[in-house]
């Protein structure tokens, strides 16, 4: 039986990943920082609801208490995360993002991400086939957003791929650190949810795919790489 938390599952990717995880036969935590939201969601997929705030070290640390007092964690999958957003829904480009605008989204999609794994290690540390999926982002890649001929190009903001390139960082140091377990970024492709106000072009049904494939990794599978559904990206 492999047991899995998502953060940021009450909605989006991670309740789309936690769908398909439980129908592969996974026990699944939905991290919500909303007790209710989580509840909700939890309740609609079979799923145990876990409050869980990445930007908070006490609702971390209970969260891996109380899933540890519940038997311990195999696959962790960091999905939460958030986008910069000017008043008019536009996001700020080099002219004009803060060092506070910054700061939010890293503690979110960076910090959290190392809060959260960390708190969780030693719960991994006694799977027998540790996972850890950190939720990154296309335009994570320095390569996509400085080749004119990608899409990715195109994009002005600063805060968020500059958090996702931390992340894919935080994934290859991590990766090597604990060889013993499998660590991968993803990046789901341009989905509507949310975070983009539901201009993405892909549904989450197709969005997840990748998320979900490396939740389920073999264990002799890679870690510490950076992937899409069509296979490895360059950083
Ligand atoms: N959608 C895309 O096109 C796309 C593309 C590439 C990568 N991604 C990545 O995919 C992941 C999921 O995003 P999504 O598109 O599914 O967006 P979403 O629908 O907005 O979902 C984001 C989730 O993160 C949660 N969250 C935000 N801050 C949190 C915090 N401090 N603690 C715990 N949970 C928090 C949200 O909870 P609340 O409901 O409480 O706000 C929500 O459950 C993100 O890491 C995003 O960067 C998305």
């Amino acid at each position: 039986m492999t047991t899995t938390l998502i953060t940021g599952a009450n909605k989006g990717l991670g309740y789309e990943t936690a769908r398909r995880l439980i129908a592969a036969g996974h026990t699944v935590y939905i991290g919500s920082r909303d007790a209710e939201r989580g509840r909700r969601a939890a309740a609609e997929l079979g799923a145990r609801p876990v409050v869980l705030d990445v930007t908070d070290d006490a609702s971390v640390e209970a969260a891996a208490k109380a899933i540890e007092a519940d038997g311990g964690l195999d696959v962790l999958v960091n999905n939460a995360g958030i986008e910069a957003r000017l008043p008019d829904n536009g996001v700020p480009g080099a002219a004009d993002v803060t060092a506070d605008q910054m700061r939010t989204v890293f503690e979110t999609n960076v910090f959290g991400v190392v809060r959260v794994t960390h708190a969780f290690l030693p719960l991994l540390r006694k799977s027998e086939a540790p996972v850890i999926v950190n939720v990154s982002s296309g335009l994570a890649s320095l390569a996509a957003v400085s080749d004119p001929a990608t899409p990715a190009y195109a994009y002005p903001g600063v805060a968020y791929p500059a958090s996702k390139t931390a992340v894919n960082m935080v994934t290859v140091q991590f990766a090597k650190a604990f060889p013993e377990m499998r660590i991968n970024a993803v990046e789901p492709g341009f989905t509507a949810t949310d975070l983009n106000g539901r201009t993405g072009t892909q549904t989450v049904e197709e969005g997840a795919e990748i998320i979900v494939r490396m939740a389920r990794v073999a264990p002799d599978g890679p870690t510490g790489g950076y992937f899409d559904a069509e296979g490895r990206l360059p950083w």
